[in-house]
């Protein structure tokens, strides 16, 4: 199977693959052609740059260049895992990559089924695997193959394209992506390597740029992750409505519970799903009581507020 998606990719097509954070749409990283078909399964605007997915980071450097050794040190202690660095790109990362933009996005993924993909498509000559998430343009990331199926079946070429199934992501929230070009380290987009895990690696401060809308990141659109759910934060649900809360939390009368998780790990892991039952139920409103704290809560938050917009 692997190696079959593997040469699927080479062959220009697009293989749907489990992640540790989120299932990507992947297509050949050098392939203008296979990105397209990515852009148009996903209904993705094409100045929306992309994640390129490699084996390890002895490919980073034909994808970057002008490598700070900070963005080394993170690479060292956190691939392969949820953590994507923005660096200066090469040659290599052309346009319909980088949305024109003068860096890439770089990522290990710890998940062994993407790495045996990675790999194999190394070993038949490949450089890279470009990967959004698997979801059509700002619905909800999907954490199971049959999410992925749900959201992109009817835009994918059924006699080339593959969905591989590696089961739920164990994350659940999509990779911290760290801007790498500048002196400090900036972060574009919360996730499981938090600030303070960041701090901690490089030694230097680390800034909070979510808000900076300067550089294209789609997942800061203030809109994303959405549902055909209304999602309400924080307020006490009544009968009919859908609620996520940890496990703590009550569910009144009525309500219908569509996630009680047990620790900030396992919300992350389950929110999605929660999120998408909230559509598989056709519930019109879904209430959501936000976990408290830093880290990966904060990174929750974050998700939850696009996904109320
Ligand atoms: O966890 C993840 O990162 C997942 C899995 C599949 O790896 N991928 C993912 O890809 O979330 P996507 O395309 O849905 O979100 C990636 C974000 C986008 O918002 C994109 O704009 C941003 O990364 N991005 C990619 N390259 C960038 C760059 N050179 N500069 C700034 N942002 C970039
Ligand atoms: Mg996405």
């Amino acid at each position: 199977m692997i190696s079959a998606a593997a040469k699927s990719l080479k062959g220009g097509h697009l293989v749907a693959f489990p992640t540790e954070t989120v299932y990507g749409l992947g297509a050949d990283a050098t392939n203008g052609e296979a990105i397209t078909k990515i852009y148009k399964a996903k209904g993705r605007p094409a100045n929306h740059p992309l994640i390129v997915h490699i084996a390890s980071m002895e490919s980073m450097d034909m994808w970057a260049r002008d490598i700070a050794g900070y963005a080394i040190k993170l690479a060292r202690d956190f691939w392969p895992g949820p953590m994507t660095l923005v660096l200066k790109r090469t040659e290599l990362a052309k346009d319909f990559i980088t949305g024109g933009q003068g860096t890439v996005g770089i990522r290990v993924p710890a998940q062994p089924i993407a790495m045996s993909l990675l790999k194999e498509f190394q070993s038949l000559g490949g450089k890279g695997i470009a990967a959004p998430s698997a979801n059509r343009f700002g619905a909800v990331s999907p954490t199971t193959a049959n999410a992925v199926a749900q959201e992109l079946l009817p835009y994918l070429d059924i006699n080339n394209d593959l969905i591989l199934d590696g089961g739920p992501c164990l994350v659940g929230v999509e990779s911290t992506i760290i801007d790498c070009t500048k002196d400090l380290p900036h972060i574009l987009r919360l996730g499981a390597i938090t600030k303070e895990i960041i701090e901690q690696s490089t030694g230097l401060q680390v800034i909070d740029a979510v808000a900076n809308t300067e550089i294209r990141v789609s997942g800061s659109l203030e809109s994303h992750y959405s549902p055909k759910a209304q999602v309400v934060l924080d307020q006490v649900p009544t009968s009919g409505d859908g609620y996520i809360a940890l496990v703590d939390n009550q569910t009144p009368p009525g309500v219908i519970r569509l996630a009680s998780p047990n620790s900030i790990e396992q919300y992350a892991r389950d929110l999605y799903a929660a999120l998408r039952e909230a559509d598989a139920r056709a519930l019109p409103k879904v209430v959501v009581k936000q976990p408290q704290g830093d880290g990966l809560a904060e990174a929750i938050r974050d998700r939850l507020k696009r996904a109320a917009n």
